[in-house]
């Protein structure tokens, strides 16, 4: 599985959903919504995107069992966080952030045991893997 490519159109798609709910906040002056556009952006475009470089400079992770459970649970986790936002945003309960947050930090720790594991016996230098 092309775990990079898969990240960065997710990360891509994350950006253009968030872009265009952040030009539909400022048109209509919904200014209170500026939480759940911030962590769409943040979460699903930027730390998607980077998780796809991490996959491009040491395709080693790829190979991992856990690289697609790790990604569904990241992008679940993100969706589901970030309803949970919008829903606090609009004044609600939130009792979507709570799992979804959990979701996010689940998957953001797989990654890392997947990154320190495969990297273990890599030498690491400031232009990627030898
Ligand atoms: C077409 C592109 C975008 C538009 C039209 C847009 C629009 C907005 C608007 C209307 C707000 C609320 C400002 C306020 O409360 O006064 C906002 C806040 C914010 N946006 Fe965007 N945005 C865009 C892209 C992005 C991107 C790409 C990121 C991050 C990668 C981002 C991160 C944030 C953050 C961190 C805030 C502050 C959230 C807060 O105060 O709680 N935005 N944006």
């Amino acid at each position: 599985m092309k775990m990079d490519r898969l990240y960065i159109l997710t990360g891509f798609l994350w950006l253009i959903a968030g872009m265009v709910f952040g030009v539909y906040l400022g048109i209509t002056d919904q200014l209170q919504f500026a939480n759940s556009h911030a962590h769409a952006n943040l979460l699903g475009f930027v730390i998607s995107v980077l998780f796809g470089l991490i996959h491009r400079n040491w395709p080693v992770l790829m190979a991992s069992k856990l690289a697609l459970p790790q990604f569904a649970l990241f992008e679940i986790g993100s969706l589901v966080l970030v309803a949970g936002k919008y829903d606090i945003d609009g004044g609600g309960g939130g009792v979507l952030a709570p799992p979804g947050s959990v979701l996010v930090v689940m998957g953001t720790l797989v990654m890392f045991w997947m990154f320190a594991r495969a990297t273990a016996d890599i030498k690491l230098t400031s232009k990627g893997a030898v």
